[in-house]
């Protein structure tokens, strides 16, 4: 039997005579009041609830008069003696006369609701934003290409032209990384597993960073002991280290160190992606991988999506992601993914 303390909300059950029967950890830790301290109280002392009018909800409510036919309460907003806000359920228990037998409460910590639409919010906005700046670039050359386009000589035309073009592409790659992003949420990653090539795969993901003008010496790829037959989806396994090489050089300097190597219990790979710039300060070592989380000095390059996915993809495989810093003082991405199993036909 799983104990009420393990439930993310708070719970409070009394019996027939309003006395608490059951009052979990959570419950305490919204109240601030201890559950021994608690239970055997009628629960109107133990949690009194007010309405944002200041009015006594159980006073209100009479759970213990009241029709018997009210089997529960849908969820409302209400406030604990010490003001902070919570989300409130409560349901019955009747014997065959419609007595109350039991009266459950439920308690949820309305802060964190409020923070997750608060974070819908802010993504709404963001994207709006991001979407705006390379548009808004795009309608401004392109407008005054059309208005004034004999007084320009062709290198100029080429310039705008460049830029407008380089603009679409953020608006396209935005759009993508989004895609992803809202599929990670849905829990709606498709996986294709085949056998990939690990050491093979970095070394093609260096080779495209060199084929787009990186100079060649600026990568090392180490390869450490067998690998088993690692099954992994291609495309989402170029996707991850696409990103941190890119971020590696983008973001980081010097040489970008790639070790590919069985992980410590040998039930798959890890791989670590290091460099030697300033690398990431261990307080935002969490926040790196949330949504449009950018670095200081760092708002215009990308979008902040990049760790955001990788994190999710890694974790699509069943593997795990971390920073810290490395031995060369930069940062060092690490994830490791288990060797997995073919698809099920
Ligand atoms: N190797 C690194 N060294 C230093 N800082 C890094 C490194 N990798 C990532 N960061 C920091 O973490 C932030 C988030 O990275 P992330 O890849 O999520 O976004 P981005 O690179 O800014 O944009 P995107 O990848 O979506 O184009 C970066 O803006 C940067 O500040
Ligand atoms: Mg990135």
């Amino acid at each position: 039997m799983p104990s009420p303390d393990e439930l993310p909300d708070g719970l409070v059950v009394a019996d027939g005579t309003a006395r608490v029967i059951v009052f979990n950890r959570t419950a305490t830790r919204l109240t601030g009041v201890a559950g021994a301290e608690a239970v055997g109280r009628d629960f109107r002392d133990v949690l009194p609830l007010f309405d944002a009018e200041g009015r006594d909800w159980w006073k209100c409510l009479d759970p213990y008069a009241g029709l018997a036919i009210r089997t529960r309460h849908p969820e409302c907003s209400l406030y604990l003696a010490g003001g902070a806000e919570v989300l409130v359920t409560a349901a019955y228990r009747r014997d065959p006369e419609g007595r109350v037998e039991r009266f459950t409460v439920c308690l949820r910590d309305a802060a964190r609701r409020a923070r997750q639409e608060r974070d819908r919010a802010d993504l709404v906005s963001t994207v709006a934003h991001e979407l705006r700046s390379p548009l808004t670039s795009v309608k401004g050359f392109t407008a005054t290409l059309l208005a004034k386009w004999h007084r320009f000589n062709d290198d100029q035309k080429r310039v705008m032209l460049e830029t407008v073009n380089a603009d679409a592409d953020r608006v396209t790659r935005l759009i993508t990384e989004l895609l992803d992003v809202s599929r990670i949420e849905a829990g709606r990653l498709e996986m294709r597993r085949q056998v990939v090539d690990l050491a093979g795969e970095t070394r093609r993901a260096i080779a495209g960073r060199v084929a787009a003008g990186e100079a060649e010496d600026r990568f090392r790829l180490e390869t450490r002991g067998p690998l088993p037959d690692m099954w992994l989806d291609p495309d989402k396994i170029n996707q991850i280290l696409g990103n941190l090489i890119e971020n590696a050089v983008r973001h980081g300097a010097g040489t970008v160190t790639i070790v590919v190597e069985p992980d410590a219990h040998r039930q798959g790979a890890a791989v670590s992606v290091r460099d030697e710039g300033e690398g990431i300060p261990p307080e935002a070592a969490k926040r790196v991988f949330r949504q449009f989380w950018r670095g200081h000095g760092n708002r215009r390059s990308g979008t902040g999506l990049g760790l955001y996915i990788v994190k999710g993809l890694v974790e699509a495989h069943g593997g795990t992601i971390t920073v810290q810093r490395a031995p060369e003082g930069g940062a060092e991405f690490r994830f490791t993914v288990p060797a997995g199993a073919p698809d099920y036909p």
